[in-house]
């Protein structure tokens, strides 16, 4: 029987809800920079036709619409259906008349219906959350134009996020996030990887770059904790992890928001700049 939107929400190990689309608003204004990086490694520029792949609720689409300029046009997918909403509310408050979010599935994408062939598709913490990355990247590959780039920021597991000073609960709370999306998804396939699987789906792999961002510390240690916390009803229902196992990290973490640190980053992401070969 095929999947239902709803069964692959479910099987997403965040709960997409209120709290976790804030988390993710907040995700996505912190790594704009490393993005708008990434994507010019391609050369993206105005009039360019792309898709962002599990955009969430904003992901890098208003970044997109920035490099893409007015004649260019932005598709997001997502497959919870409140994320597309938020993004399409997004866009329309900003005016970005260029910028449409759609409910679909990556691992089923229909090239015409969503406006492709596309120049680029862009991929940001998401190939983590997938069974088997590299058939996703191939199916990614298949509303992507001959010779159309694949640009995918994912997260290393190591090194881990860092602050000064050190906090406790960081390092240990970033594997246990890593291991629970890992555990829950069933992924193969870790970030480390990602090269060598998609020359093995039949990608070009142009270069492999890493990025990490800084962030103040009251907005970057509540994001961890809320990450965890997104995970907590479904990962304590798959019997990953106990409720005082969490509470022992997310505690630390809350807290420290308002505590006397300099600077928190970001997950360190690997940068693969991909090609469909023409
Ligand atoms: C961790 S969030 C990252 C969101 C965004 N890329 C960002 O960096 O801010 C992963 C997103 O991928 C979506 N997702 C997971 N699997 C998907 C699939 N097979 N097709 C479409 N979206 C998917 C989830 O619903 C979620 O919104």
């Amino acid at each position: 029987m095929t999947d239902t939107v709803g069964d692959l929400v479910q099987r997403y190990l965040l709960d997409g809800g209120d709290e976790d689309l804030k988390r993710l608003l907040e995700v996505s204004e912190s790594l704009a920079e490393i993005a708008r990086t990434a994507l010019r490694r391609s050369g993206i520029g105005p009039g360019w036709n792309v898709i962002e792949c599990g955009c969430g609720p904003v992901g890098a689409l208003t970044v997109l619409a920035e490099l893409v300029g007015e004649p260019g046009r932005v598709t997001g997918v997502d497959l919870n259906p409140a994320a597309i909403q938020r993004a399409q509310s997004l866009a329309s408050s900003l005016g970005l008349a260029n910028v449409r979010a759609v409910v679909a599935d990556a691992d089923d994408l229909d090239s015409a219906a969503l406006g492709g062939p596309f120049d680029l598709a862009y991929t940001r913490l998401f190939l983590l959350h997938q069974r088997d990355a590299a058939r996703t990247l191939a199916r990614i590959a298949t509303v992507v134009r001959p010779g159309g780039w694949i640009i995918a920021q994912e997260p290393l597991r190591d090194p881990t996020p860092r602050s000064s000073p050190e906090h406790d609960s960081l390092m240990p709370g970033w594997h246990m996030m890593a291991d629970l999306v890992t555990g829950f998804s069933g992924s193969d396939a870790a970030a480390d990887d990602l090269p060598r699987r998609a020359a093995g789906s039949g990608l070009e792999v142009v270069r492999v770059d890493g990025s990490f961002a800084i962030g103040r510390p009251q907005r970057m240690f509540p994001i961890y904790a809320a990450s965890l916390d997104a995970m907590r009803e479904r990962a304590i229902a798959a019997g990953l992890v106990t409720a005082a196992e969490l509470d022992a990290l997310t505690g630390p973490l809350k807290a420290a928001a308002g505590g006397d640190y300099d600077w928190v980053t970001s997950p360190f992401f690997l940068d693969v700049t991909m090609r469909k070969p023409a």
